[in-house]
């Protein structure tokens, strides 16, 4: 999960050392530096960019207003959190007009001071998700290393691939090291969005109408949710899916690689041009197979499919809702397919429904669930396995090969 990135700014070196303390065994909030002076705060805001400061009012130099009102100028993205002590309420007012979010008196307890903080981080993110900005993210762009593409992909539907690749995306970028983007390539009913609560303002078939396919130009057709993930949201009408090209989706694909470090592509259940695109270009297919006998028998045939366009090597199988209660075990679906199973996510509807029903990816409504457990084993999979530096490919390359493969595969 992403740590809230905590300045401690305070003339006073125990004071300084006791808010540390009381911060010390928080896991979500991390103490990135302290400051002296509202100078030295000014100074350690622009090169380390905490989320919080927080910020005592009386300091030699610069007083903590004064701090204020220049960080808000200079780095408008963190937020300040006043200390101050019994009977500073008119300097409170100036700090507030100054730009402080909000005031904590002191001697506050830890329990006061970290709800203060997860409140003021938590309101200040959801603002800026409202106005489509784009966090600061990890890692300066190198051009010449490519992002990993991740497809997933299923031959029956319902069977989870947009619980698992949304999930995933979340958990790889709250970790706040990746760069992650998803991609809602089920064009007529795509429902990333709804799984992530967030309003498609933007969408792929926006972009594609928009003339431009830069990267300059894609950024701003993303949304942002609050974990740091970058979403390129399915149009909002099945209608509108006839405005975004098979060619269009591969530039952008293309565009975005340097950028990120994972491109997650969520797709249709049918071996079609777009889906067999993203699965072309992936460097992994999650292939996800449900335990009944139906899934199973399309899976195989997927899997026969599969081996003709040469994906095997690049197929990771995951075992969805498995369970002994399904009936059947992992071993006979191993046997049935001919393959292994790489990953499970158990069955828990207990925590994926109500997760579902209020938009919040289960990673972080139940992160001690069973099924948060595999996606975080598949996340760890994933950043286990270093990513090479890939060259880009040459402009003649086309991902489009499946497509042609598939129709000579089957005669058409
Ligand atoms: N491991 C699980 N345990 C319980 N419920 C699950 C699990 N995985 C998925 N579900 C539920 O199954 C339903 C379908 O999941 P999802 O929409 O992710 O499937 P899909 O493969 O993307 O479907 P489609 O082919 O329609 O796009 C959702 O209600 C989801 O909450
Ligand atoms: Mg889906």
């Amino acid at each position: 999960m992403k740590r809230i990135s905590v300045l401690i700014v305070d003339d006073i070196n125990e004071t300084r050392e006791s808010v540390r303390r009381l911060l010390e065994f928080e896991t979500d909030i991390e103490v990135i530096g302290e400051a002296g002076t509202g100078s030295e705060a000014l100074r350690l805001s622009e090169s380390l960019h905490p989320d919080i400061v927080l910020m005592d009012i009386n300091m030699p130099d610069m007083n903590g207003i004064r701090a204020t009102e220049l960080l808000a100028l200079r780095v408008p993205n963190c937020s300040v959190i006043m200390m101050s002590v019994q009977g500073e309420q008119d300097y409170l007012r100036s700090a507030m007009m100054a730009g402080a979010r909000e005031y904590i008196v002191k001697p506050f307890t830890g329990s006061e001071l970290t709800s203060t903080i997860a409140r003021v981080y938590e309101i200040e993110s959801r603002k800026r998700e409202a106005l489509g900005e784009q966090p600061e993210l990890p890692a300066a762009t190198d051009k010449t290393r490519m992002g990993q593409i991740i497809s997933f992909f299923s031959t029956k539907g319902g069977v989870g691939k947009t619980s698992l690749a949304t999930n995933l995306a979340v958990e790889l970028a709250r970790s706040g090291k990746y760069r992650v983007l998803l991609i809602d390539l089920n064009l007529q009913f795509g429902d990333v969005c709804v799984f992530l609560n967030l309003a498609p303002k933007r969408s792929i078939a926006d972009l594609a109408q928009s003339g431009s396919l830069q990267y300059s130009d894609i950024k701003s057709f993303l949304l942002t949710h609050s974990s740091g993930l970058q979403v390129l949201a399915a149009p909002t009408r099945p209608e509108y899916a006839d405005l975004v090209s098979v060619e269009q989706i591969e530039q952008i694909l293309k565009e975005v690689q340097p950028y990120f470090d994972f491109i997650i592509c969520d797709t249709v259940s049918r071996f079609e041009e777009i889906s067999l695109l993203s699965l072309d270009l992936a460097e992994k297919i999650f292939l996800i197979a449900g335990m009944d006998v139906p899934a199973l028998k399309n899976t195989k045939l997927s899997l026969e499919t599969m081996e003709g366009l040469n994906y095997l090597d690049k197929i990771s199988l995951i075992l969805n809702r498995s369970g002994k209660e399904m009936g059947l075990e992992r071993q006979d679906v191993e046997k049935a397919l001919n393959i292994k199973v790489d990953f499970d996510i158990p069955s828990d509807g207990n925590t994926l429904l109500p997760a579902l029903n209020q938009g919040i990816p289960f990673v972080i409504y139940h992160p001690q669930s069973k099924a948060s457990e595999g996606i975080h084993i598949i996340a760890q999979t994933l950043t286990k396995q270093s990513v090479q530096p890939k060259e880009a490919p040459s402009a003649h390359d086309t991902g489009r090969k499946s497509f042609h493969r598939f129709r000579q595969l089957f005669g058409l």
